[in-house]
């Protein structure tokens, strides 16, 4: 099995790209289409399932892997964040994976952090842009770059960071990027708990701990169909009893704006939650419908 072409820079995985869809065009398909996957790496089955999804939609696979510092509030957060690229590297050789572009900081931010941002408006600064600030500019920022950088057809996200898929697929529409944006469900563990890089610091009693979060979503989701109040309550009782769990927010959105619903709003609506767990952010979210 032949692993991915890593490139380092911005030329090596442009030229990388250019290489690769030459060679499809070769091989019969004249216009090959390429996937993207951002990621920050310390890959788990969650991204796999991405890379899986964009290999399904595309002809050539590219996956980033690059711990971005203008979406890191605290420089904790930030020296903290697991990397281990060469594990990452050989579970994308497993995947059938193209290219991995996994720049340097100097790469990407030659002239340190970018002067130009770009911003997400309301949306940006509510949930966890209120509890992160800047933090979905960082995002907005390097997924823009990015997306200019390698030149994708499709780029893949996952459902767990719904906030900012939404806030990426605004950032697509409002300033015309040609791409699509592709979304792949929440990848779980057997108990619930939504799979996340962060997943590696939990030590055994805040792992138990952790899966409160889903299970405060499945019981919003099972009170729905007695209104927004009803979800609300079910979620924090199911929360209650733990106290490794310090609630940041739970609030129930309208998936067409990331605003909260009215109280007498009916249908689709989405739960989110983000919770400190034993020290460790953790986020998650599920798509209930409100009788
Ligand atoms: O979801 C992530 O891992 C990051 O926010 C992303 C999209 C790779 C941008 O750094």
């Amino acid at each position: 099995m032949t692993g991915p072409v890593v490139a380092s820079d911005i030329d090596a995985i442009r030229s990388a790209v250019r290489t690769a869809r030459a060679a499809a065009a070769q091989r019969g398909t004249p216009t090959p289409r390429v996937a993207l996957v951002p990621t920050m790496g310390a890959l788990h089955d969650g991204h796999l399932a991405l890379v899986r999804h964009a290999a399904s939609l595309a002809d050539i696979v590219v996956v980033s892997i690059f711990v971005n510092p203008l979406q890191f509030g605290q420089p904790d957060d930030l020296a903290l964040y697991p990397r281990d690229l060469e594990a990452d590297v050989a579970a994308l050789a497993g995947e059938g994976v193209d290219l991995v572009f996994a720049p340097t900081e100097r790469a990407m931010y030659p002239d340190g952090p970018t002067v130009v941002r770009v911003t997400g408006g309301p949306v940006a600064n509510d949930l966890e842009g209120r509890s992160r600030r800047g933090h979905f500019e960082g995002v907005l920022t390097v997924v823009a770059k990015l997306l200019n950088i390698v030149g994708p057809d499709v780029v893949v996200f996952g459902q767990k960071d719904a906030q900012q898929v939404f806030l990426v697929k605004r950032m697509v529409r409002d300033l015309d990027f040609p791409v699509t944006v592709e979304v792949v469900e929440t990848v779980r563990e057997s108990d619930g708990l939504a799979l996340s890089s962060r997943n590696r610091r939990l030590d055994p009693r805040a792992r138990i701990a952790a899966r409160a979060l889903s299970s405060a979503l499945e019981a919003a989701a099972s009170a729905a169909d007695r209104g927004v109040d009803a979800a609300v309550a079910a979620a924090q009782s199911a929360l209650m009893g733990e106290p490794l769990v310090q609630l940041d927010y739970l609030a129930i959105v309208d998936p067409a704006t990331f605003q909260p619903v009215d109280d007498d709003h009916r249908g689709r609506a989405l739960a989110v939650i983000a919770a400190t767990v034993g020290g460790t952010r953790l986020i998650d979210n599920e798509l209930i419908v409100l009788a």
